[in-house]
């Protein structure tokens, strides 16, 4: 008997997991998601993983059939590690390499429900804003050229106000010009008129004309003059939502202004991009990214844990843990409300980061713990990560000093010792003042080439500069051997 109803269910289960997933270039496998991360950060290979399985299971979990979907808990995460050694960075490219709406929130900015500050569900608008931004400029990329064209248009209208009655006045302007031998006035007037356009039209994409100063009518919201409203309060941020779109109701004031032919016509563009985007359809599909794809990366979640005071000492803060209880419904799935309306957090993706030096991740509510089940521990970096930090990621640090000054002619070359010169320094620092992780190479770079930095272009123009240890050295000696000097300094 129970071997029959264990077949039973297996059989159920075969038969709700039907939407097979495909390997596609949308979704990207857990193992594509870590080679991707790879090009940005260094080491750190058990959070990329946990980072990779947890989108991808978030993919599986939405293709479950509903009765079980429920039931599958979310891959929510607790990165825990030292300051500057990848958490955030880690979470940030793998947001954008999915392409998903992301926010970055302080977990110690929020508070309970009933005190003055940041309600947590603030986190889940800041993230719908962000989702219609996304989906608003892609629109924008969409119709960019069409919108071009129609400003293009606009501004011939300016140039050359259309004659009333004219063929230019009306929709038939590609109405071909029948050369009969008795060609009317009208027609006559129509050739003329739509040579001296296309003249205009020559001269205008021709560049030459684009300092020159036309009168235009602007409306008045295209020149930024939309109303902002301030406010600490997350019922504040909402008021100011619905008085934007109480303002967005209202006739738009339109005004004349003398603008170049150029500011002309990006503002034009601007104006006709926006009567090409239906904003209900952007809305909709935003809400939908959210619900689907968004990633919350709430950082510093140790400091709304409590930590336990060795001697039973003081319990645990009433608002730090109010803070855990308002989050659990959000980290869980609820309904949150938004100026774009509601927004399901089912499958939302949270990442929670923080060093956990005092409190640890068991001094958090029981409840919110069980909600991150995943934990990771990322690993200090050490001399030999720096090397590669300093060299090998698409965006590494040299290539960005080598990239800046190449726009001024100048070749800058890093010799390799002097690489492993700045790696080591940077370890030592760390060790020697404070340990701040990959951030220290910022410094250290930044103390290394700020003389060149600001002689160029006057002395070196063109030239090729070579990067040396000796130079390493004699820039950075003082400051390390000074302890004092460099916590100020480094
Ligand atoms: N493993 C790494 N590989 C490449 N770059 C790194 C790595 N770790 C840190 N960095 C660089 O150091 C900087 C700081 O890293 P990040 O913001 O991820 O720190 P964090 O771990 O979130 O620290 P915090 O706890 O202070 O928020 C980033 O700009 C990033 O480029
Ligand atoms: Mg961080």
């Amino acid at each position: 008997m129970a071997e029959q109803n264990q077949t039973k269910d297996l059989e159920l289960l075969e038969n709700s997991t039907v939407k097979k997933l495909v390997i596609s270039d949308e979704f990207m496998t857990p193992s594509q998601i870590v080679s991707r991360l790879d090009k940005y950060i260094i080491g750190q290979q058990d959070a990329k993983k946990a980072v990779a399985i947890a989108l991808r299971n978030r993919l599986r979990r939405q293709h479950v059939s509903d009765d079980l979907r429920d039931e599958i808990m979310p891959n929510n995460i607790i990165l825990i590690g030292p300051t500057g050694v990848g958490k955030t960075e880690i979470a940030r490219r793998l947001a954008k390499l999915a392409n998903a709406p992301f926010v970055k929130v302080e977990a110690s900015k929020f508070t309970e429900v009933g005190y003055v500050g940041r309600d947590v569900e603030s986190m889940i608008r800041d993230l719908t804003d962000q989702a219609v931004s996304m989906v608003r400029s892609e629109k924008s990329e969409e119709v960019k050229e069409k919108a071009a064209l129609l400003a293009e248009e606009r501004l011939l209208d300016i140039l050359l106000p259309p004659v009333p009655g004219s063929a230019y006045d009306s929709d038939n302007d590609d109405e071909e010009i029948t050369s009969t031998e008795e060609a009317s006035d009208a027609d006559l007037e129509k050739a003329v008129n739509r040579k001296s356009r296309e003249k205009m039209l020559e001269r205008l994409r021709s560049g030459r004309m684009e300092d020159r100063q036309i009168e235009m009518e602007l409306s008045s919201d295209s020149q930024g003059g939309m109303m902002q409203i301030f406010g600490p309060m997350g019922q504040m941020e909402e008021l100011g939502g619905l008085m934007q779109d109480l303002m967005s109701g209202l006739p738009k004031k339109r005004k004349n202004r003398r603008v170049t032919i150029a500011e002309a016509r990006k503002l034009l563009e601007q104006e006709e991009v926006q009567k090409l985007i239906d904003m209900d359809a952007v809305i909709k599909e935003a809400v939908k990214k959210v619900e689907e794809s968004g990633i919350v990366f709430i950082d510093e979640i140790d400091k709304i844990a409590a930590p336990t005071t060795g001697s039973g000492g003081k319990g645990p803060d009433v608002s730090r843990e109010g803070v855990q209880r308002d989050l659990l419904p959000i980290v869980e799935g609820s309904n949150v409300a938004t100026k774009h309306g509601m927004v399901k957090t089912d499958h939302v993706l949270f990442i929670a980061s923080g060093a956990f030096h005092v409190a640890k991740p068991s001094d958090l509510i029981p409840e919110l713990q069980g909600r991150f089940p995943i934990r990771v521990e990322l690993k200090s970096l050490t001399e030999e990560d720096f090397y590669k930090i300093l060299t090998q990621p698409k965006n590494a640090l040299i290539k960005q000093y080598k990239a800046l000054l190449m726009t001024e002619g100048v070749t800058l070359e890093f010799s390799d010792d002097a690489i492993v010169e700045i790696a080591a320094i940077a370890a030592q620092v760390n060790e020697s003042v404070e340990n701040i992780g990959a951030r220290r190479l910022h410094t250290i770079m930044t103390n290394l080439l700020e003389e060149l930095m600001f002689s160029i272009p006057e002395q070196h123009s063109n030239e090729k500069i070579d990067i040396d240890k000796s130079m390493v050295n004699d820039k950075l000696s003082k400051i390390i051997t000074d302890r004092d000097l460099s916590q100020y300094i480094l």
